[in-house]
């Protein structure tokens, strides 16, 4: 990468311009949001480069700004043509938040690294269900795609806890030969959890080859306890806490078949019937206090932000 490429005060080795370009405005631009709830947004990023790299299953870490925390989020899809990445984000904590607050039209991320992880496999099973829950409704997304498009029958099982949350319907639908949405409150759908859709698809189908589950730990555990009595190979996406996403600094160390694995190179797709999930959750759980403190603070710094007369500033969160 030659000196002009570098995206202004990002490391070279990190960061790359779209398209290999210098981009003189620095950093990756957001060319499209829809917002579908409070908490979920999807943006439209240009980079051409990984556009056209992207697997299904793969993912990316971006940072906001200089200052900004290294957050791994899914490429929900890809446009190869119009040269964009789609990330749909749940404001969870500090980082999202800010990113919900900040990332409209016309702005930029600072940092996006990837294509990150293995793509995950689009094997060559005839009948296979597809399953997302909560922020894994939108990776789970491509993955259905591919499937159809290798000429698989696909059955889509969603989950969102009412009808005002449902996205992408028709995306689903287009790509699955069924679908289901579940919904908690029932407002859509059948009423309950995903699991629920999937005992229904595996009663009415005798022959499914196998299951692809992407959601939070507690559903991909639940999912896969429901296909191993019927010996269903099930893959799972797991979402432990990533730093580097290079294998280096074991953040990400997740426990399958008794052996410890990197979700960021090793994965992030496992044999869900293998997965530790009780380590994974109590891994994920393991910095709650700091990351509550550093949105409290944050919160507080809009809070001031809100407050402050016209003209006036103050200090950052
Ligand atoms: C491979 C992978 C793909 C992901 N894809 C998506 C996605 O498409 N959309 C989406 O909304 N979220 C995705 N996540 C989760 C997302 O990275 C976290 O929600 C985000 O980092 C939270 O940061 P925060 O500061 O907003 O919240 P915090 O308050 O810092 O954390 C909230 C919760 O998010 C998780 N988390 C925090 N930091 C990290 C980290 N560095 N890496 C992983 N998890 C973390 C923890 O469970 C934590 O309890 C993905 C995670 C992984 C590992
Ligand atoms: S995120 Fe550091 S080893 Fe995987």
């Amino acid at each position: 990468m030659s000196e002009e490429d570098r995206v202004p005060g990002a490391s070279a080795a990190a960061v790359s311009t779209p398209d290999g370009k210098a981009d003189r405005g620095g950093g990756f631009p957001v060319v499209d949001r829809q917002d579908f709830s409070e908490t979920t947004f999807l943006l439209e990023v240009s980079h051409p480069q990984m556009a056209r790299a992207a697997r299904p299953g793969q993912f990316v870490i971006v940072m906001l700004d200089d200052h900004g925390e290294r957050i791994p989020l899914t490429i929900a899809d890809f446009d190869r043509e119009a040269g964009t990445i789609t990330l749909v984000v749940q404001a969870v904590g500090k980082s999202s938040r800010e990113m919900q607050a900040r990332m409209v039209p016309g702005a930029r991320l600072f940092g996006l690294v990837g294509p990150m992880g293995i793509p995950s496999e689009i094997s060559d099973a005839r009948k296979v269900i597809c399953v997302g829950g909560g922020l894994g409704v939108a990776p789970i997304y491509p993955q259905a795609r591919a499937f159809k498009e290798a000429g698989a029958y696909v059955i889509g099982v969603v989950g969102f806890r009412s009808r005002e949350l449902i996205f992408w319907e028709q995306k689903f639908r287009d790509v699955c030969d069924e679908f289901v949405i579940c919904t908690d409150d029932g407002s859509a759908g059948i009423k309950g959890l995903v699991t629920q859709g999937i005992e229904q698809a595996i009663a009415a189908h005798g022959d499914i080859d196998e299951l692809v589950a992407i959601g939070p730990p507690i559903m991909m555990r639940a999912c896969a306890e429901a296909t191993r009595p019927h010996g269903i190979r099930t893959m799972v996406s797991l979402n432990p806490i990533m730093v580097d996403g290079t294998g280096m600094c074991g953040g990400c160390r997740v426990r399958v078949g008794g052996r410890i694995r990197f979700a960021c190179v090793d994965g992030p797709d496992f044999d869900g019937h293998e997965v530790d999930f009780d380590d994974l959750m109590a891994r994920l759980a393991r910095y709650r206090p700091q990351e509550r403190e550093a949105l409290d603070r944050y919160d507080a710094s809009c809070r001031r932000l809100a407050m402050a007369p016209e003209g006036a500033t103050s200090e950052k969160a």
